[in-house]
């Protein structure tokens, strides 16, 4: 079967690359599009490198630009190559205006569309991403879910055909990568850190990046909560965080670095004492890793994270991020599996049958 896979953003990378061994090893035909939605070396490349997925097929480097530009340029570009390639099936995942560009080129040209983590709500259209999931799942043909949650809310919207409960690939990435970065990675001991001494966070959902208020609540309760925090810094997050103009962010506790690579992400993630953060995928691989999560976000997609015990939403709320930081007693059992046996990819696969 020849499969057309779109990507353009950090997380597909992550999610996209076990698949694509998955779908390689089993005889398929993979043409990779990035859209180049993300671009810079650190958001791109470095994941392309470290977790060996093959180079794009092409590159349509769409960039940056504001939702409406960026997803029509994408579609403009993405069906010339669907009409040049004329795929068996289109593979599309998460939330991202990628997806979202993919999922309408296929559909136009009648091509049957694979979405892979299926069935997200966060049940608020603020976000963008909330768009892009429900659009992208009233356009597919096959439904991959993650959770039981993701097929629930699919059945609620009448969505029952085709819908798979298979897992959820960043769950395979990890298993595969975090033994690979334990042996390689070397960022602890470069940034001078010690396991469970620092807090790790990342920021860069509009709602916290673009509302100052909400941005400089987080980061004055990162402030507050005195210890060693990593902060990784999303280049949209970047320039926000210079606009608030408080110089004092510089010199204490919170060290902002450059966005890292995959592997080092995994080694921080482990060894720290906890992960604050509005990145789905990290409130996942936070939970994989044990390790407690503040979700800095109002609500969450990933609730059964949440009713684990592991993961609390805390919204922008400066007094509530800095209360459960400090006093919150975490679970003592070891999390429930929520998110399959790591072998989601190779379920995936399976079900390309149906399409052919
Ligand atoms: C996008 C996704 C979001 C996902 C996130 C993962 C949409 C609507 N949003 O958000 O769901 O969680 O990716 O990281 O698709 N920029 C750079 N260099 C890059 C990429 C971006 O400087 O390589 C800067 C640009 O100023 C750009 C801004 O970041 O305008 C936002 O980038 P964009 O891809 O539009 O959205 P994200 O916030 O990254
Ligand atoms: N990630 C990374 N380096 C970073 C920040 C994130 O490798 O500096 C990884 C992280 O481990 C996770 C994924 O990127 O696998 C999450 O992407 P992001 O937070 O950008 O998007 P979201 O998951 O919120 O859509």
């Amino acid at each position: 079967m020849k499969v057309v896979t779109v990507v353009g953003a950090r997380p597909q990378f992550i999610k996209a690359a076990p698949v694509s061994k998955a779908l390689r090893e089993t005889g398929h035909q993979e043409f990779l599009v990035h859209t180049g939605q993300h671009y810079d070396y650190e958001m791109s490349q470095i994941f392309f490198e470290e977790l060996h997925i093959p180079k794009p097929d092409v590159n349509l480097e769409i960039g940056s630009g504001s939702h409406g530009r960026q997803t029509g340029r994408m579609l403009i570009h993405l069906e010339e190559v669907m009409q040049q390639q004329k795929p068996d099936l289109v593979l599309v995942y998460g939330d991202t205006n990628s997806t979202l560009a993919g999922a309408l080129a296929a559909v136009k040209l009648h091509l049957p569309l694979a979405h892979v983590e299926a069935g997200l709500r966060s049940f608020n259209r603020r976000m963008p991403e909330e768009h892009n999931r429900v659009l992208t799942d009233h356009c597919a043909d096959l439904l991959f879910c993650p959770t039981q949650t993701a097929t629930d809310n699919l059945s609620r919207e009448g969505i029952t055909q085709n819908v798979h409960l298979v897992g959820d690939t960043m769950y395979d990435a990890v298993l595969q990568f975090a033994p690979i970065a334990n042996r390689r990675s070397t960022i602890l001991s470069d940034m001078n850190l010690k396991p469970k001494d620092y807090s790790l966070a990342t920021v860069h959902r509009p709602y916290n990046t673009d509302i100052p208020e909400n941005l400089r609540n987080i980061l004055t309760a990162f402030l507050e909560i005195g210890e060693p925090i990593i902060f990784p810094v999303h280049p949209r997050t970047r320039k926000h965080i210079e606009a608030l103009n408080v110089p004092t962010f510089q010199h204490a506790n919170i060290q902002f670095i450059d966005p890292v690579g995959y592997l080092d992400m995994l080694v921080l993630e482990q060894h720290a004492r906890l992960i604050l953060t509005d990145s789905g995928g990290m409130q996942k691989e936070a939970y994989f890793f044990e390790v407690p999560c503040l979700t800095l976000r109002p609500e969450t997609e990933w609730v059964e994270t949440v009713e684990a015990g592991w993961n609390i939403v805390v919204g922008a709320n400066q007094s509530r991020i800095i209360e459960v930081a400090g006093s919150y007693v975490w679970p003592e059992d070891t999390p429930p599996p929520i998110f399959g046996d790591g072998q989601a990819s190779y379920a995936i696969v399976r079900h390309f049958a149906q399409c052919h």
